[in-house]
């Protein structure tokens, strides 16, 4: 049940807020003035404040803008008598949810809490962004919001159940080993097993044993008979990874395998049946291959039956922030979700990713271990980011227009913050005279002053 807070230097009040409230279940806690309030704010979590304007020593005003500032997921409602009906309306533009007018009707006071807290949960999960990415997920695991990443789960769903060789191709980081997981787990052979083996780390002399198996004695060194992958991935799924690493040697004998299903042990006389469905990654492109005449073409037309391509991050924008959101999740394991900076956003949205996914997972990992406040600010991410974001003034742009909305602030401080931008813009395309500048603007030179912030050097 929600947890409330109630501050009020009225016992009266107090008392009967309590029972009222207790009466609907709710989780209650009391402040009898403003200070006590704030206290009880920093050492326990709510999910709602309900305050007192006018208290002593600190009042509803300063409760509500400390309550914005530590605990910004926590919603204020305003208590008020009519007198300060005015006081109430500005606490609103500070943040506040609503404004309860003293004396109050039960029934109205019940429903504002209990619209405070259904918004409250919708922001908090608006801003966790958990709901969002839960709908995103394809197969359980691949975030997917992007056409071009939607058409790959889309292709997935359709080849998986077949018998077909997949090649599935993309820059190192894009997720192509979690594809050709979700091709076997959405396969016919989910219950068999799935095998990666990435044959670019397999020494060459060793690449042919590996896959095949060789019989006892069949060279120095193999002094059992040893089963090899093809065996193992037996009922299920050999991701072959980086398959442009088979030495050419080997590609006729592994164009065999695939094809009639029948594999001989290095060193052994009888060929033998295998089941396995055969997924190829590769980070080269193959058809240039091909042409240079390292990867056979045989085999590169049999391996690419199908093939899925999975575009580069960058190409991809909308994926940048889920992906995010999905990383925090999956490490903070059900805590409370970081708030992430309006800024952080912008840069993480354009920075290149030539590291793709991965990299995006590996920053994200950074800026948890640097947490603040439980904040994911710009001082959180590695330099790396920041330096191509400070080198890139169209991505510092965009950081305005995409940061429209910032938590507990008013549209007034959002028109003044635009219209202080505008008027710096101004008077600095008239090379400072803000004279000319006010002529610029339409508006009286003492105008332009009283709009210019108390002491603020604009030139
Ligand atoms: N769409 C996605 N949704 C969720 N996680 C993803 C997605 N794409 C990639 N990842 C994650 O990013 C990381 C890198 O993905 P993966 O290892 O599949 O890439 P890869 O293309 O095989 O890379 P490499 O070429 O370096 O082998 C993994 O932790 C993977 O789970
Ligand atoms: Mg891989």
């Amino acid at each position: 049940m929600a947890k409330i807070l109630i501050a009020d230097d009225d016992p009266t009040i107090l008392s009967l807020l309590n029972k009222i409230l207790l009466s609907k279940g709710y989780d209650v806690r009391l402040a009898e003035n403003g200070s006590v309030g704030e206290k009880l704010l920093k050492t326990e979590q709510f999910d709602l404040l309900i305050s007192d304007i006018k208290m002593e020593p600190v009042d509803g005003m300063q409760l509500l803008k400390r309550t914005r500032s530590v605990r910004p997921h926590v919603g204020v409602i305003m208590l008020t008598a009519y007198a300060t009906v005015a006081t109430a309306v500005e606490a609103m533009k500070e943040g506040a949810f609503d404004y309860i007018p003293k004396p109050f009707k039960i029934d109205e006071l019940l429903e504002t809490v209990k619209r405070a807290l259904d918004y409250q949960k919708s922001l908090a999960e608006q801003i966790s962004g958990n709901s969002h990415v839960e709908s995103k997920k394809y197969f359980g695991n691949i975030v997917a919001v992007s056409d071009p990443m939607i058409n790959v789960c889309e292709m997935i769903k359709r080849v998986a159940p077949t018998k077909t060789t997949i090649m599935i191709t993309g820059e190192s980081g894009t997720g192509k080993e979690l594809v050709a997981e979700a091709v076997h787990s959405f396969s016919a052979r989910s219950e068999g097993p799935f095998l990666p083996v990435n044959c670019a780390a397999l020494p060459e002399t060793l690449i042919e044993s590996e896959l095949f198996g060789h019989v006892k004695g069949s060279f120095t060194g193999a002094n059992a008979n040893k089963e090899g992958l093809f065996e193992a991935a037996k009922g299920g799924t050999l991701f072959l990874d980086e398959i442009n690493s088979i030495p050419h040697g080997l590609q006729s004998k592994l164009l065999r395998a695939i094809q009639n299903k029948k594999i001989r042990k290095v060193g052994g006389t009888e060929e033998f049946d295998v089941d396995v469905r055969i997924l190829a990654a590769s980070n080269r492109n193959l058809e240039n291959m091909v042409k240079e005449g390292t990867f056979r073409e045989d085999l590169f037309y049999r391996l690419s039956v199908i093939s899925i391509d999975i575009p580069p991050l960058k190409q991809r924008p909308e994926d940048i922030l889920p992906l995010a959101q999905h990383f925090i999740a999956q490490e903070i394991e059900g805590g409370e979700f970081p708030a992430i900076d309006n800024e952080v956003l912008s840069i993480l949205q354009n920075y290149s990713w030539p590291g793709n996914v991965r990299e995006l997972q590996n920053v994200i990992q950074h800026c948890l271990t640097f947490l603040h406040d439980n904040k994911i600010t710009k001082e959180t991410l590695p330099s790396k980011l920041i330096v191509s974001y400070e080198e890139n003034p169209a991505a510092q742009a965009s950081a305005h227009i995409n940061g429209e909305f910032e938590k507990g602030k008013s549209l007034k401080a959002f028109l003044r913050a635009k219209e202080k931008e505008y008027l710096k813009t101004v008077i600095d395309s008239m090379g400072g005279d803000k004279a000319a500048a006010a002529k610029e603007l339409d508006i009286s030179l003492a105008t332009l002053y009283r709009k210019l912030p108390d002491g603020e050097q604009i030139d």
